[in-house]
């Protein structure tokens, strides 16, 4: 079974619904840490409730690489093999990527490439598309721009309003994100170019 860690900075309930999948049999995996880079955030203490081992690791005022460099500590400390993105607000460096390659990915609410960056439900009902939806990809130093493991798309409806929109999508992001690591942690995949693909 392999050691999972999630990085998260705020209301983290991706971080609870990959630990629900985890603790109904639905994921085979270790949640072997979770770390947030705002310390005194409820989700804290919610997630020490929940049995996970949580640390808070401030990036207020700390420059990038330093702040990684400490992060990437604690992961190898926990020997996290497989390092997971859920509402964490910050870019990460190279030395994040090299720390581990292939092995970081992240969740986003619009169907990349459409939408990287923040507010992306907003983005995608100002620009007036039809559909959107969420995407689980690989992290490189680029926001929001690895390759794509898995996306699941959403109908946008004329009533919608930004918040509408969100919620729907959130149910389809802590979905998919717990299949996105069933593909990833298999092991059974491969990248070709920008496309990773699933071996059979
Ligand atoms: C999610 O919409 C995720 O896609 C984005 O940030 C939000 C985090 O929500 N990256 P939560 O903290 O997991 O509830």
């Amino acid at each position: 079974m392999k050691n999972i860690g999630v990085l998260f900075s705020g209301r983290g309930s991706n971080l609870f619904a990959i630990k629900d999948s985890i603790d109904q049999g639905r994921l085979d995996a270790n949640m072997v840490c979770a770390i947030s880079n705002r310390p005194g955030i409820p989700s804290i203490e919610a997630a020490i409730a929940r049995g996970i081992a949580t640390y808070s690791i401030s990036s207020k005022g700390i420059a990038r690489e330093e702040h990684d460099r400490e992060v990437i500590k604690q992961l190898r400390k926990c020997d996290v093999e497989l390092v997971c993105l859920a509402g964490y607000m910050r870019l990460v460096s190279a030395e994040f990527c090299r720390a581990f390659p292939d092995r970081i990915v992240n969740i986003h609410p619009s169907l990349l490439p459409a939408f990287p960056g923040l507010n992306a439900q907003k983005q995608a009902l100002d620009h007036g598309v039809k559909i959107t939806g969420c995407t689980v990809h690989f992290v490189n130093e680029e926001l929001d721009a690895g390759a794509i493991i898995l996306q699941a798309a959403i109908p946008v409806c004329d009533s919608d309003t930004e918040e509408s929109l969100a919620a729907r999508i959130l149910k389809e992001e802590h979905r998919i994100y717990t299949e996105a690591l069933r593909i990833v942690l298999s092991e059974r995949w491969h990248i070709e170019g920008r496309r990773v693909i699933v071996d059979q």
